[in-house]
């Protein structure tokens, strides 16, 4: 006989989360996602996107009207203004410096553009000259870009190409799932077209909504593909002149009708992580964007001066790496792998590995969201100097967790 027994009620251990993300969730947040559900009609429910909208619009500095939320992980928003976006046969430009610049070409490829690539070193970023040359060499409709790589932990400046992008009639996206809110991100003033993101990293909630933001000119883009499913479909929709945006679930045209006031009925919006979102925006809007910032700054660099005071080498150009994950060479006397390990079973601190070229080469650890404090970060360096000098790597222990103190205290002085 089936005995449910063997699977108790849900009671996962304490893990303090100083990966690349996903971080632990403010507990404001899941809070908010423990209210119980309202219809999805219901006056108190639209006027919740509404409330969505407009707090969003301050954390993505936009004026943009379609500033929503895609449902599902960040993927599912990038996946959305992409296949949205991107007509069979558009000629795409993707710099790619990491892992999510390859999944931006994936993605685009499925959506049959021509994809054009520029690349440079994991651990590099490019110029904006390198930029404009391959956009004047390829002539593409959409630049596709990622603000913030996780898997190098680089950010790639943005402030120029949007100027770069207006001048050559291109259409201008950023991936900030990495990097909203802990790093400067600046929607309209740096004519951005289309930004996507997700809560689990410097936004202190869970994975599974993506904050999107699309400026009139994208939105004209995805009106132009306009198509109205049969079923919900009356009179009054007309198609649009370009071709269908080949997808159900991500056409953004019926998106932007389901929390526009035609209140279409696409899909069901994930009330829970609606609240989750909307308290996330809450929680950074209370502090500031400009404070939010600064705080993952802070920290950031204290754990910086942490790693480097314990001895260890950190990966990549650290003039342009995102203030909010931290690229570890894996010392050679070290697995990396046994490392982690340890920190996980005996201090319950988990950090984060590598892929592609990065993989078993360096640890990637992040001081994000609601773990950007001070505790934290001590707390990570602390375990980190022992676990080393468990597994036979000798450095002064305590110096590294001094060093990132004495940000602290300067900070405060
Ligand atoms: C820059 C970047 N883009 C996209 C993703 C994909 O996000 P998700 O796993 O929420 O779909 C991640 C996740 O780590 C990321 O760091």
């Amino acid at each position: 006989m089936f005995d449910f027994q063997q699977f108790p009620q849900i009671n996962p251990p304490q893990r303090l989360l100083m990966g690349p993300g996903p971080i632990n969730a403010d507990p404001r947040v899941l809070r908010a996602m423990a209210s119980q559900l309202v219809g999805q009609y219901d006056p108190v429910m639209t006027g919740y996107m509404n409330e969505v909208m407009a707090l969003y619009r301050q954390v993505f500095r936009t004026q943009n009207r379609w500033t929503m939320l895609v449902d599902g992980t960040s993927r599912a928003g990038i996946e959305a203004i992409l296949v949205s976006a991107i007509r069979p046969g558009d000629k795409v430009l993707v710099p790619v410096f990491g892992r999510f610049g390859h999944l931006l070409c994936e993605i685009a490829r499925r959506c049959r553009a021509e994809v054009h690539t520029i690349e440079v070193p994991w651990g590099e970023v490019f110029t904006p000259d390198q930029i404009e040359d391959a956009i004047v060499r390829v002539k593409p409709r959409l630049l596709l870009t990622v603000h913030g790589d996780t898997s190098t932990t680089m950010l790639q400046p943005l402030e120029h190409l949007g100027e770069i992008c207006r001048r050559h009639g291109v259409l201008f996206y950023t991936d900030a799932t990495a990097s909203l809110g802990g790093n400067v991100l600046e929607s309209d003033a740096w004519g951005l077209d289309a930004v996507s993101a997700g809560l689990q990293k410097c936004l202190g909630g869970p994975s599974g909504s993506s904050p999107v933001t699309l400026s009139p000119a994208m939105e004209a883009a995805i009106r132009a593909r306009k198509c109205v499913e049969q079923g919900i479909r009356t009179e009054a929709h007309q198609d649009g002149a370009d071709e269908m945006i080949y997808s159900n679930y991500f056409d953004l045209g019926m998106v932007m009708d389901y929390w526009g006031p035609e209140r279409l009925n696409h899909h069901t919006e994930a009330t829970s992580m609606l609240f989750a979102a909307r308290e996330c925006a809450r929680i950074m809007l209370e502090e500031g964007m400009d404070a939010l910032i600064a705080r993952h700054e802070l920290h950031g660099r204290a754990l910086l001066a942490g790693i480097q005071g314990m001895g260890l080498t950190v990966f990549g150009d650290i003039s342009h790496k995102m203030n909010n994950v931290l690229g570890v060479m894996i010392p050679q006397e070290v697995q990396g792998e046994e490392v982690r390990k340890r920190l996980l079973e005996d201090f319950h601190i988990e950090i984060g590995t590598s892929f592609g070229p990065l993989q078993g080469k360096i640890w990637r650890i992040g001081t994000m969201g609601y773990n950007a404090r001070k505790d934290c970060v001590l707390q990570t360096l602390t375990a980190l100097e022992a676990v080393l000098n468990r597994l036979g790597l000798r450095t002064v222990q305590g110096a590294g967790m001094q060093a990132a103190w004495d940000i602290y205290d300067g900070a405060n002085g």
